[in-house]
Parts: C-alpha cells; sequence; structure tokens
C-alpha cells in the first residue's frame, strides 16, 4: 500500500486535499502532519481517525512514496527537500519552488508531461495562475497568444483560515484593511516595480507553464469580499484572427473548462456556481474592438479546489497511473 504525508493537513487546503482524495478514492497509509498547535487533533477521514502529527526534524522521512504540502513556503523550504532526499515526490502548493528552473510547475490538463522529469519536487502554481492557464493555453494552441492582461477579484479563502477571520469576523489581521467593506488592490507584498508579489507570480509562473517566457503580460490582482473562488477578467490578443463562435466551441473542447456563456438569459460564471467544483467556468465571451484580434472573457474557479487541493490530487493520481 503506498504511503502518503499531508502537510498541513488542518488547514483550508490540506483539508480539501483530504476530502479530495476521498471523492477519489485514493487508498493509502496516510500521515497527517501540522503544526505544534495541533497535534493530537483527532481527523475523520476514509472512515478511519487520525491522530495529527507534528511536523518536526525527528520524523521518520524515509516512510513515504508521497507527500502533499500545504504548509506555506518557509515549512516548504526546510521540509520537502527532506522527504525528497528520502525517497518521497513532494506536491507543494507554496511559491518555494514554483519558479526553479530544476522543479516543474504543473498543471495536468497541460503539461503534466513535465511532472515526470522531476527531481523529488513538483510545484503546484499559485491558485488565480492554475485557472487562467487552461484557456490560455487552448488559445494559444489554436490562435498564438501575442499579449495578456490580468484583472483578478480574489476571495478571501485564498489567504487561509485567517483570510475567512478577517471577512466573517470584520478584524484587520490577515489583510491591511477590512476587507468586508473594501475591494483591496493589493495581494501579497510590494516589489521594488510597484508590482504586488500575486501579480508577478501570475506573470512569471503563466510563461513558465505556457512555456512563453517572454510572453507580453501584465496583472492587477484585487482582494474581494467573497468568501471563496477567484473571478478574473482575462484580455488577450491573438496572432491569428478568430471567430467568437469558433472559440467559445473550442474553449469549451479543452479538458477541465465549462463555458458558461447565455447573456440573453443571463448566464455567465459565478463563484457559487464553481464553489465546490474542480472545473475553470468561461463565460462573457466578446471581442475587444479596440486591438486587432482582441479577446475579453471572464474566468472563475474553486481556489482551494482546482486552484490548490484539487490540481495537487490530480498530479497524484496521474502520477500513481503512471507508475503502477
Ligand atoms: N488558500 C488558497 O486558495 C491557496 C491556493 C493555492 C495555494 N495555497 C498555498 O497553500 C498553503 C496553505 O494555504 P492554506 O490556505 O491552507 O493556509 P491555512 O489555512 O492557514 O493552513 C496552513 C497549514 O499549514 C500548517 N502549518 C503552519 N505552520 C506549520 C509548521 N510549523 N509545521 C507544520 N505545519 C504547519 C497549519 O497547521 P496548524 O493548523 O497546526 O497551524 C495548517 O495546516 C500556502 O502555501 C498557500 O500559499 C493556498
Amino acid at each position: 500500500m503506498l504511503k502518503i504525508a499531508i502537510v498541513g493537513a488542518t488547514g483550508l487546503v490540506g483539508q480539501t486535499f483530504l476530502e479530495v482524495l476521498e471523492e477519489k478514492q485514493i487508498h493509502a497509509n496516510y500521515t497527517l502532519f501540522a503544526s505544534a498547535k495541533s497535534k493530537g487533533k483527532i481527523i475523520k477521514f476514509m472512515n478511519k481517525e487520525y491522530e495529527v502529527q507534528e511536523l518536526t526534524k525527528d520524523i521518520p522521512f524515509d516512510s513515504y512514496d508521497y507527500a502533499l504540502f500545504s504548509a506555506g513556503s518557509k515549512i516548504a523550504k526546510e521540509y520537502a527537500p527532506l522527504f525528497a532526499k528520502h525517497g518521497a515526490t513532494v506536491i507543494d502548493n507554496s511559491s518555494a519552488f514554483r519558479m526553479d528552473k530544476s522543479i516543474p510547475l504543473v498543471v495536468p490538463e497541460i503539461n503534466f508531461e513535465d511532472a515526470l522529469d522531476n527531481l523529488g519536487i513538483i510545484a503546484n502554481p499559485n491558485c488565480s495562475t492554475i485557472q487562467a492557464v487552461l484557456p490560455l493555453k487552448a488559445i494559444d494552441k489554436k490562435y498564438k497568444l501575442k499579449r495578456v492582461i490580468y484583472s483578478t477579484y480574489q476571495a478571501v479563502s485564498g489567504a487561509g483560515k485567517l483570510g475567512i477571520d478577517d471577512l466573517l469576523q470584520d478584524k484587520v489581521e490577515k489583510f491591511p484593511y477590512h476587507i468586508k467593506s473594501n475591494v483591496i488592490p493589493q495581494i501579497d507584498t510590494f516589489e521594488e516595480n510597484g508590482y504586488t508579489k500575486e501579480e508577478l507570480k501570475m506573470i512569471n509562473e503563466t510563461r513558465k507553464i505556457l512555456k512563453h517566457p517572454k510572453l507580453a503580460i501584465t496583472a492587477t490582482c484585487a482582494r474581494v469580499p467573497i468568501l471563496n473562488s477567484h473571478s478574473e477578467s482575462i484580455n488577450v490578443e491573438t496572432e491569428y484572427p478568430f471567430k467568437i463562435e469558433d472559440i467559445k466551441h473550442y474553449l469549451n473542447s479543452f479538458e477541465g473548462i465549462i463555458v458558461t456563456d447565455d447573456i440573453k438569459n443571463n448566464i455567465y460564471p459565478l463563484n457559487t456556481i464553481a464553489n465546490g467544483t474542480d472545473n475553470v467556468y468561461i463565460g462573457r465571451i466578446r471581442r475587444d474592438y479596440s486591438v486587432e484580434n482582441g479577446l475579453n472573457f471572464w474566468c472563475v474557479a474553486d481556489n482551494i479546489r482546482k486552484g490548490a487541493a484539487s490540481n495537487a490530487v490530480q498530479i497524484l493520481e496521474k502520477l500513481i497511473q503512471k507508475r503502477t
């Protein structure tokens, strides 16, 4: 039986790992890790009770085939290499390794083959990047991307349990201002060039996943007072001309995408449609008349599922299939 460690099992993404693993009935010997704070906590999973273990340097690192990580960058940098060195394949949700040239950054529908070429660690992209690259990959394949403009409207769950507390309890702990009454045009900290780290993650990770190192791309990321699922307005310019109806059919045929676009009946992607699913919903597909070959669309996905846990479990599932 496979042995799988879940690191960060008590967090929003960690809990969703368990939900998705159970849905997919991936049976294994699991060990759940979190911080000292959660040591001894009992979590019910796959009809069994698991006692949460504290992650320390004394655990038997050579006892795992796979490790799913969602405990932030600091813990990933400290512990993922220890699991990998002792033979486990780590799939990490933090930003610790994403831009490392030797580490694959994987969205299974796009570049699963890259995951096979790993040295023990595979990175899961940022939540706002994962949902955007699915339609972008489809468009690039057929019409060749020339330029991309992202504007995001990101849910508080993207900032973990503390983000949800700020909204529900009207606190100012995780975010710099009251999220309950504001749209905050800042996600993560600012860099010298005026961009936030989140905006740079979207730009750099998109280029890496699409294997388009020089793609012209910019981003503005905002936090909105919404519990779950990120929404994104995406504007693209393509090299080749397209017909809007063809784009709609073509996007809908791409694995993982559901086109939800019937404006006559006020139908377009909404958070309430995406919540709890692993699909990327695309709508408001229309021409941008300000440039040649310009396109606008709206993109919504569950940031905890497809944006984090489900994407990682899909990678795990495919690796297991490949190796057996
Ligand atoms: N939320 C999203 O939409 C999303 C999307 C993509 C990627 N991610 C990434 O996924 C990671 C987790 O995010 P989250 O939203 O699940 O955060 P979260 O709800 O705050 O959970 C954090 C998890 O990390 C654990 N942890 C903290 N310190 C630890 C330590 N010293 N040793 C072991 N475990 C420790 C926590 O355990 P305790 O409960 O014991 O503190 C908890 O299980 C982050 O890197 C985040 O950037 C999140």
